[in-house]
């Protein structure tokens, strides 16, 4: 107990000095133009501060509420979004110019009468415009609206993500390959409501604890923030209780105090204390918080998560409070989508046709998951001859003092911030059709069965052991990220990437369609994505093995399931290149046959003897 009483205060001046090179970082990148990823998160955050969502009859009340509204400052963007529940909820996600005005705003409501006796009131920034109660309210309303100016709603409906249709038709009346990328990517990413709303759920579970953690900090991570998340996608939440960034005069008079506060010493080990203090956090969220619902906690996992709904916002939420390593590898992805705008659209379209051949699936298994995939994209534009992204080794090594971040349990996620540091510039001018193509080509032939792929070295590395996918954890490198692979999933993965890398040679090779063919048919991406069926879940996956057959693929008159429709290849040289391909897979397959009849024959005799 001495011991850590002496140590306690160096403790907090070297979490003081970390957090103050973080900030001058910032300020560094916001100097040169570009906004950091620690800069994005802050303004995002302040953004939320400055938020309210409310709930309305329909965005008819857009008028009346902003005139309401305006009375507790100037508002400065105001977003419409449903929610289909047994019918459709609106709401209105509403900025002020500063946050004094939003707190304004939260103060001023009144607690629902009508819940009394039923309901906790709680303060949040989710509240419900009510219709005006008598005569007097009326006439209040009609002579702010004569007054105010209205701003226009920026947006109606604005979580509303594309349908699958809508999405295909526009695809099919892109000029070409390069240009469906790019408005796969333009179309499905989150977009800017959706990362408000984000930032806003984070918000509400650290004012709802600042009363007794004044220094809480939610940060949302993952795609949610780094570049990567398409529209609806979950939201990954740390949760800490030290870690608000001191900004105001009083902080920094805080840190000079001789007044120090009384606190409890943790009484088990850190990841059992981590666990209770999640169920405790967990039974808040459940019992307090308006919105949250569908409360599971998954504390045996080995990052411990609370996962929850939010019924307002209409948004899964996996929330930590250890997993510090998560937030800077978001850091890391941010920086590599920032780097070069063939990064994102390549990988959102990777992640998009995965799920349409159903080998990512939004329950945790042995397939591969979003970000593993991420991670084998990242290396395929890091090892290439020319390549588009540094190692992260490069990164470290130009790392100063500024960038040194070290989580709580010790793991080191230092790397330079400032990319003119690291000196990299990338003289590959492939487009994005063709580096998709390499992609498919690059891990058709990759040596998943003997080589790890280090994100860190930039190369393949020797796999350290059996796991059938090896993927080396960029920040802590003794742990494998897809360790959670079968031999099944990567195998599945192996005949997937041979199929696209097919598909889309013969559909690089055909770019010859008229305008009104290609309006008429699937063309170029739309082949890669047949199967948006398979995205689905269907209960007996977890109970039947996925192995494909080998038969399945390549010998339709010997196998009864459906096979995929013939592909019509329009280029000889490809056709070719395929028969040839599956004849010597046939024949292969005819050894094999032979082999293990040969085999079960020889087993018979042995135990009939
Ligand atoms: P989706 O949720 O599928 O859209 O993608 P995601 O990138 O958010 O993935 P996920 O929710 O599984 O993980 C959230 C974030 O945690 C990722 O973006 C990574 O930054 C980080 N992460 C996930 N798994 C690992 C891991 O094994 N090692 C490290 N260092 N970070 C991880
Ligand atoms: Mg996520």
């Amino acid at each position: 107990m001495n011991t850590l009483m002496r140590l306690s205060p160096q403790l907090h001046h070297w979490r003081t000095y970390c957090i103050k090179q973080c900030a001058a970082a910032g300020t560094e990148a916001a100097a040169r133009g570009k906004p950091s990823y620690e800069e994005f998160i802050g303004s995002r955050h302040q953004q939320a501060q400055r938020s309210i969502v409310v709930q309305v009859s329909s965005e008819k009340s857009y008028n009346e509420l902003y005139n309401y509204c305006s009375r507790f400052g100037r508002i400065v963007t105001v977003q419409h979004y449903s929610v289909q529940h047994e019918e459709e909820l609106h709401y209105m996600l509403l900025e002020y110019a500063s946050a004094s005005e939003a707190s304004a705003a939260i103060s001023s409501s009144a607690y629902n009468a009508e819940l009394s006796g039923s309901g906790v009131p709680v303060r949040s920034p989710f509240l419900w415009f009510r219709a005006p109660t008598g005569g007097a309210g009326r006439r209040g309303q009609a002579k702010l609206a004569a007054n105010q100016k209205t701003l226009a709603l920026h947006t109606v409906n604005g979580t509303r993500s594309l349908s699958h249709e809508a999405l295909k038709e526009l695809l099919r009346g892109a000029a070409g390959i390069d240009q469906q990328l790019n408005l796969l990517y333009e179309q499905t990413r989150l977009n800017e409501l959706g990362v408000r709303m984000r930032f806003l759920a984070a918000l509400q579970v650290e004012q709802a604890i600042s009363g007794m953690f004044p220094d809480a900090l939610a940060q949302p991570f993952g795609s949610s923030v780094n570049g990567f998340g398409k529209m609806g996608c979950d939201l990954d939440l740390i949760l800490r209780f030290d870690g608000k960034i001191p900004s105001t005069d009083q902080d920094s008079q805080r840190e000079a105090s001789r007044l120090i506060y009384h606190t409890k010493e943790n009484l088990s080990n850190g990841r059992s204390q981590t666990q209770r203090q999640m169920e405790c956090i967990g039974d808040m969220l459940h019992l307090f918080l308006p919105g949250v619902c569908h409360v599971r906690r998954i504390l045996q996992a080995r990052v411990p998560i609370i996962k929850y709904h939010h019924e307002h916002l209409d948004l899964e939420i996996d929330l930590s409070m250890s997993n510090l390593t998560g937030f800077f590898m978001s850091e890391l992805l941010y920086m590599f989508g920032e780097m070069d705008p063939r990064v994102r659209p390549l990988t959102f379209c990777v992640r998009r046709w995965a799920q349409s051949c159903g080998l990512t699936n939004p329950s945790p298994g042995r397939w591969i998951t979003n970000f593993s995939l991420t991670c084998l994209v990242m290396f395929f534009l890091q090892q290439m001859r020319q390549p588009i992204l540094p190692s992260i080794g490069a990164m470290v090594k130009a790392a100063n003092t500024a960038d040194i971040r070290v989580t709580e349990d010790g793991i080191n996620c230092t790397f330079a911030r400032d990319m003119d540091r690291v000196g990299f510039q990338s003289r590959n001018s492939s487009s994005l059709s063709e580096l998709l193509l390499q992609f498919f080509e690059f891990y058709s032939q990759f040596d998943f069965h003997n080589r790890a792929i280090s994100l860190n070295e930039g190369r393949a590395l020797a796999k350290p052991d059996h796991s059938a996918m090896y993927i080396v954890n960029p920040l802590e490198q003794l742990l494998n990220v897809s360790k959670n692979v079968s031999l099944e999933e990567c195998e599945r993965l192996r005949i997937e990437v041979r199929n696209a890398a097919w598909m889309l040679e013969s559909e690089v090779e055909n770019a010859t369609l008229s305008e009104s063919e290609r309006r008429e048919q699937s063309w170029g991406l739309l082949n890669l994505f047949k199967h948006p069926e398979k995205s689905v879940i269907r209960p007996n996956m977890f109970f039947k093995p996925r192995m494909v057959e080998v038969s399945d693929l390549f010998d339709k008159s010997q196998t009864s399931p459906p096979t995929p429709p013939p592909i019509n290849y329009k280029s000889p040289t490809v056709r070719q290149q395929v028969q040839s391909i599956k004849a010597a897979a046939r024949s292969e397959l005819k050894q094999l046959r032979e082999s293990s009849t040969t085999t079960t024959s020889a087993a018979k005799t042995k135990r009939s003897r």
